[in-house]
């Protein structure tokens, strides 16, 4: 058997469901894996997790025959690994279409995750446990290539009761899990599993279920309780909830300082805003202490280097270059990193000049570059009493901090 690195992983994703006992608590046209939740559906939330693990090779998505809505979505959603695949009456005959799609793509070994379309809150830690499960062979006494699947599960903490004809029993919790999804498993062994399953007339309702009847176990990967399943229609705000308190957990800090000495000339630079004055400053670029602070603190938050790394001061192409240039290419390397700006306090420390007055147009300045409103950057200075390099007029700095959000 291969190891982890020479099987591939690809995803199933069942969306071919009509969502009865939802449509049933809240009567609508759009099946419940299209209803809006937060400004998106509820397929490209689940997906979302998904297209972000950079070892799943592919995505197959399973619909309903005559899905309308699927094309908006995949329009949005813009991936060379979204694939679809029809579905069936049950979610398992759903995987199995999911599976059928493969058949000539997939080796018999590599790994297939099979993830609900209806379970949106699936975090990326969560997906990085479970992939990672299939490579630790710490546990077990297992070997290389020994580990049969994983599936994430969260451990009941309820006490259990069944309910009896003749009245209810409690039921021993110790040892129970709740199944969650993704689940992953090797691809021919899963499609035998299922293939059995149906031809025994065993209605499974995950793959864990079907492999246990092959006699294969998965390893429980213990995931978040709150990657929740939308069953009935008041789950939908339990998943904003969840979905939003994932969002505002996702914030990324990060700070910068500049400092130039001052030299001839006739004016300096920050901000983006010529300001006259009695000097100038030394520097390979414009010197705008300001911006290079923010492009510092920007970076940092992003965990992508500093400026001297992608604006070398020995490349000939930065020399008297004007820095905005380079918070154009920082704010656009921020929105390839799926991060936006939440706010930038930024201060000037010099004697001289006095920059209070031009404060409003750096800000104007530095939102345009990062593409936000200007309200979103302070902009304050100070002097130092006359104290150090700055005291003594020798140089001006500035610092800036950040807030970034996913
Ligand atoms: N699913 C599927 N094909 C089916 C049935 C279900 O692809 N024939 C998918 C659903 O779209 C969902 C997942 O399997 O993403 C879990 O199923 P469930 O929560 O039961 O969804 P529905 O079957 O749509 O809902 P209901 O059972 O209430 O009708
Ligand atoms: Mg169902």
């Amino acid at each position: 058997m291969k190891v982890w690195a020479e099987r591939r992983l690809w995803a199933i994703v069942p969306a071919a469901g009509r969502g009865e006992r939802f449509a049933s608590s809240q009567p609508s046209t759009l099946p419940k894996q299209y209803t809006p939740l937060l400004g998106k559906t509820v397929l490209e939330w689940s997906l979302r997790a998904l297209l972000a693990e950079p070892r799943i090779h592919a995505i197959v998505v399973v619909l309903a025959a005559g899905d309308a809505h699927w094309p908006q979505v995949a329009a949005r959603l813009n991936s060379p690994k979204l694939f679809t695949a029809v579905g069936g009456a049950q979610r398992h005959d759903s995987v199995m279409g999911g599976l059928e799609f493969l058949v000539s793509r997939a080796a018999d070994d590599d790994w297939v995750l099979v993830h609900d379309a209806a379970r949106p809150c699936l975090s990326r830690q969560d997906i990085q446990a479970l992939a990672d499960a299939l490579d630790d062979r710490s546990n077990e006494g297992e070997s290389a290539g020994d580990v049969s699947g994983a599936v994430l599960a969260a451990p009941i903490v309820d006490t259990v009761r069944r309910v009896l004809p003749n009245g209810v029993e409690t039921v021993d919790r110790a040892g129970l899990w709740r199944a969650l999804t993704p689940q992953v498993f090797a691809f021919a062994a899963l499609r035998r599993a299922l293939d059995e399953a149906a031809r025994a007339g065993v209605a499974v309702t995950d793959e864990a279920q079907a492999m246990e009847r092959i006699g294969i176990r998965a390893r429980l990967v213990s995931g978040s309780p709150f990657n929740i399943k939308l069953t009935r229609a008041e789950d939908l705000q339990a998943a904003a909830g969840i979905l939003k308190m994932g969002e505002s957990s996702d914030m990324r800090v990060g700070q910068g300082m500049d400092v130039h000495a001052f030299g001839q000339g006739d004016h300096v630079v920050l901000g983006g805003v010529r300001i006259a004055h009695s000097q100038g400053v030394v520097a390979h670029s414009d010197g705008d202490v300001v911006i290079h602070a923010l492009c510092d603190a920007l970076l940092g938050a992003m965990g992508d280097g500093d400026i001297g790394q992608h604006f070398p001061d020995t490349d000939p192409r930065y020399r008297g270059a004007d820095s905005r240039v380079f918070l154009r290419v920082v704010a656009e390397r921020m929105r390839a990193a799926g991060l936006h700006l939440v706010n930038a306090d930024i201060t000037v420390l010099a004697e001289a000049p006095r920059v209070a007055a031009h404060r409003g147009t750096m800000a104007a300045n530095l939102g345009q570059d990062l593409d936000v409103p200007a309200h979103l950057i302070n902009i304050k200075a100070t002097t130092t009493e006359r104290l150090g390099f700055i005291g003594r007029k020798e140089g001006l700095a500035a610092m800036a901090s950040v807030l970034l959000a996913r």
